[in-house]
C-alpha cells in the first residue's frame, strides 16, 4: 500500500490589523485548516516605555484555538531581549523576529527589512542575544531591501545559529507586496539554508499550491495570508478535506462576518470610524468571495458610515442567498449573483477583479 502523502503544515501569516486573536480564534472556529499562526508583530522598546496593553493580544486566554508564536519588530538587542522575555513569562517557548517589515519608517530605524541590507548587524544582533534565549527563535523575512541577493550574503550568518526555522517572503523589499515572488532565488536559499525554511506568498488557490509544492518539495511549511481572506476555506481545500455544500460555507463565511463585526464593534465601542475603516479594510479581500470584486469593493467604499455600509452588507447578503435555479428561463440574468467564487465549487476561482 502506498502511504497517504503527509498533509502540509499550513501556517496563517501575520497581518497587522487583521490576524489578530478575535481573527484568529474566529477563524479557527468556522473554517479551520491552519495548523498554527504567526501573530502581527510588536514593536521592541526601550523597558522603561512598555505597557502591558502590548501584549493583550497574546494573552493565553486569547489564544486557546490556535497554537501562535509571538513576533518581535526590533533591531536593538537589549530592547528585543527584554520583550522575548516578557513573552517567555506568558509561556511562549518560540519566538519571531521580523525581518521583514517594508514600510520606510521601519527601515529608517534599521529594522525589518530595513537590516537584510546589513548582514554585520544581524551577526552581532544574533550573536548577543541567541545565547541569552530560554527557548526558540524564528525568522521572518524579504529577500532583500533592495535586491535578491542580499539574503545570500545573510545565509552562512543564518547557518551559524541554531534558529528555529527561517520565513521567506521571496520579494524585496522595494517591491512591497506586489509583482511575481522570486522562485528561483527560493529555490537557491532552500538549497543554502540548513535550517527549515518556510514559503510565503501568493498562495491564492489550490492549484498554486500544488505547482509550488512541487517545485518546492524541500520546503518545511507554508504560510499563507491575503489568499485565506480572500477565501477562508483555501487551507481545508489544499489539505484536500471534504468542503460543506456551498450553501453551509456561505453560511459559514457570514456567521463568521457577523461575529466578527459584532465583537470588533465591542471592542472599539464609541469609534464608529475606526469600526468601518477596519470593515472596509477587511472587505477589500472579502470582495473576492463574490463574482464581481470590483463592483463589491466598489459599493463597501463607497458608504461615508455604518448605516450605509449595513445597507450594503443586506443587499449582498441577499444577493448571495439568491441562488437562480439551473436552467432558468433566457435572459433572466446571471444564474447566481454572489458566492460563485470560492465558496462554491471546490477549487474554482472568482473572476479577476
Ligand atoms: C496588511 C498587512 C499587514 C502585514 N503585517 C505583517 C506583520 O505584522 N508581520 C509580518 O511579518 N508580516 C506582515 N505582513 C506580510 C505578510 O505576513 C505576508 O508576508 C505577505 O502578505 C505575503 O503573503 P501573502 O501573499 O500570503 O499575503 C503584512 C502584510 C499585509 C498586507
Amino acid at each position: 500500500m502506498v502511504p497517504a502523502a503527509r498533509p502540509p503544515e499550513l501556517i496563517l501569516a501575520p497581518l497587522k490589523g487583521f490576524t489578530d486573536s478575535l481573527f484568529r480564534n474566529l477563524f479557527a472556529g468556522h473554517f479551520g485548516g491552519f495548523d498554527r499562526a504567526v501573530a502581527p508583530f510588536v514593536t521592541a522598546c526601550p523597558p522603561e516605555r512598555f505597557e502591558e496593553r502590548l501584549l493583550r493580544d497574546l494573552l493565553p486566554e486569547e489564544n486557546r484555538s490556535l497554537p501562535v508564536e509571538p513576533q518581535i519588530l526590533g533591531a536593538a538587542p537589549e530592547q528585543v531581549l527584554f520583550l522575548y522575555r516578557r513573552l517567555a513569562e506568558l509561556g511562549y517557548r518560540e519566538v519571531n523576529w521580523n525581518l521583514g517589515c517594508p514600510f520606510r519608517p521601519v527601515m529608517r530605524k534599521g529594522r525589518g527589512a530595513g537590516l537584510l541590507s546589513q548582514p554585520e548587524l544581524v551577526e552581532r544582533f544574533l550573536e548577543r542575544v541567541m545565547p541569552e534565549l530560554a527557548g526558540a527563535l524564528s525568522i521572518k523575512m524579504r529577500l532583500g531591501r533592495r535586491s535578491p541577493e542580499e539574503i545570500f550574503a545573510l545565509a552562512p550568518i543564518l547557518n551559524r545559529y541554531p534558529l528555529r526555522a527561517v520565513i521567506v517572503h521571496p520579494r524585496t523589499a522595494r517591491q512591497m507586496y506586489a509583482g511575481p515572488p522570486d522562485l528561483a532565488a527560493f529555490e537557491r536559499f532552500l538549497a543554502c539554508c540548513r535550517h527549515p525554511v518556510v514559503y510565503n506568498g501568493e498562495i491564492t488557490d489550490a492549484a498554486a499550491f500544488e505547482a509550488l509544492r512541487r517545485r518546492l518539495p524541500q520546503t518545511a511549511a507554508w504560510m499563507i495570508g491575503r489568499g485565506a481572506l480572500r477565501d477562508p476555506f483555501l487551507p481545508a481545500r489544499i489539505k484536500g478535506r471534504d468542503l460543506p455544500s456551498p450553501q453551509a460555507r456561505r453560511e459559514a463565511f457570514w456567521s463568521f462576518h457577523d461575529e466578527l463585526c459584532a465583537r470588533s464593534a465591542e471592542r472599539l465601542d464609541g469609534e464608529p470610524r475606526r469600526l468601518l475603516n477596519l470593515m472596509k479594510g477587511f472587505w477589500t479581500y472579502f470582495a473576492d468571495l463574490f463574482p464581481e470584486p470590483a463592483e463589491v469593493r466598489r459599493r463597501i467604499h463607497r458608504g461615508s458610515d455604518l448605516d450605509a455600509l449595513r445597507t450594503v452588507l443586506s443587499s449582498l447578503r441577499r444577493e448571495g442567498g439568491e441562488r437562480k435555479p439551473q436552467g432558468a428561463p433566457p435572459g433572466g440574468g446571471a444564474p447566481c449573483a454572489g458566492f460563485t467564487g470560492p465558496l462554491s465549487a471546490p477549487g474554482s476561482r472568482p473572476p479577476a477583479a
